[in-house]
């Protein structure tokens, strides 16, 4: 008889966005005159920029013909993008990144989840506490996160570094030393980040205590601050602990038409062995390449063109985080994160429960965000609303609460 991996089994069941939408289609049933306005989840709306249009359509064309046509892609992406992504990415910033550290791939969803398996399950892990939770998830699955406590919603094998307002949201060296440490910088869910100088504290950190970095990116395209790292690389001594995950979903739409990279310098290596080398050996068995229609999205968006017009959708939806973040103060909210990243990270008012909060918004202003819980124990008392919807939708929701 089979056995499955009874990993699977531990996993607590991610009941947060399920959850969400039965209670809202349970409100919408019972309501059924009332427009809900949705800054939950953190999809984006507006269209795909039209200078990457254009490079898709071409590139479809070329699919059609004998003489342009290409079949599999190469693992690890295509030269065009590796090299426009050294260029842009990290040239431009003063690091140090070769085209054959870059790995192309279908987002950074999967590759947070993935890059775990090449390192032993022995490794203990520290997370971010809140944070986007396919970091712990995947770790359950390989068995590295010990026994969940039920009432604590927490791992005993797992190292919890609380980002909350008393500490800034600044992530703190743990007691206990980990083995792989994940920083989401901006972080989602609370739309903070930190500067570059205490990046550099956790490089220099890793380094000494022998530690891996795994850095998630994903919102990079929304800092404001000129102190704030774009890049892990920026800081000196990164190509020897850190892998960097980065993807095009929040800074070019590319939600659906997926497409992402990781970084593993040749200088990160755990006694002789190369985790490039590991890495590549990984991707080239498990993985058959990003579309080459998508990769010249990809390409599209270091254009001159497509970099004017991803400016402009950047700055549409940060305008409407100072929306949110502005009306929520002005209403008496005590309110974070929205001027790096394009989310509002709020504390619930009169000690309210982040569940408590998500059915007040919804029965009061028929607005729907997430409950901060949902994204670790020290979410808990607080409510995440992101800046992705319309703009009219945002200024709506934001006048129904300011009513309230
Ligand atoms: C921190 C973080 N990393 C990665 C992702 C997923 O990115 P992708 O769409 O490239 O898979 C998200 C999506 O919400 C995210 O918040």
């Amino acid at each position: 008889m089979y056995k499955i991996n009874d990993n699977y089994q531990k996993l607590p069941g991610s009941y947060l966005f399920s959850t969400i939408a039965k209670k809202v289609n349970a409100f919408t049933a019972a309501n059924p005159d009332k427009s809900i306005i949705r800054l939950g989840i953190g999809d984006v709306t507006q269209p795909i920029a039209p200078a990457i249009i254009e490079a898709m359509h071409k590139a479809v064309d070329e699919m059609g013909q004998a003489e342009t046509f290409r079949g599999y892609a190469p693992d690890l992406g295509y030269d065009f993008l590796r090299n426009a992504i050294v260029e842009n990415d990290y040239k431009s910033r003063g690091c140090d990144i070769s085209a054959d550290e870059i790995f192309v791939s279908d987002g950074a969803k999967s590759d947070s989840a993935n890059i775990q398996e090449i390192f032993s399950v022995d490794n203990k892990i520290a997370v971010c506490d809140p944070v986007y939770p396919v970091y712990v998830d995947s770790n359950v699955m390989a068995g590295r996160t010990g026994v969940y406590d039920t009432e604590k919603e927490t791992w005993s094998n797992v190292i919890y570094m609380p980002c909350t307002k008393e500490n800034g949201f600044v992530p703190e060296f743990p007691k206990e030393t980990p083995d792989m440490i994940y920083l989401c910088l901006p972080n989602n869910p609370t739309g903070t980040t930190i500067t570059k100088a205490q990046l550099q504290e956790w490089v220099d950190y890793a380094n000494k205590v022998g530690a891996v970095i795994l850095y998630d990116a994903a919102y990079e395209a929304y800092i404001s601050e000129s102190d704030v790292a774009h890049s892990i690389y920026e800081c000196e001594g990164a190509r020897t602990c850190a892998i960097e995950l980065k993807s095009y979903s929040k800074n070019a739409g590319f939600t659906g038409v997926r497409l992402g990279y990781t970084v593993v310098p040749k200088d990160l290596k755990c006694g002789d062995v190369s985790l490039n080398a590991m890495w590549a050996r990984r991707h080239g068995t498990k993985f058959n390449g990003a579309p080459y229609i998508v990769q010249r999205a990809g390409e599209a968006t270091y254009s001159p063109e497509g970099k004017a017009q991803l400016k402009e959708q950047v700055a549409y939806y940060m305008k409407n985080a100072a929306t949110i973040k502005a009306g929520l103060q002005d209403a008496g909210y005590t309110v974070f994160g929205g001027v790096n990243a394009p989310y509002i990270w709020l504390k619930t008012p009169e000690n309210m429960t982040s569940w408590e909060f998500f059915d007040y918004l919804l029965e009061n202003a028929n607005v729907v965000g997430t409950p901060g819980s949902g994204f670790g124990p020290s979410g808990e008392g607080y409510f995440r609303l992101t800046a992705f919807g319309t703009y009219e939708n945002t200024v709506a929701a934001i006048e129904r609460i300011k009513k309230l």
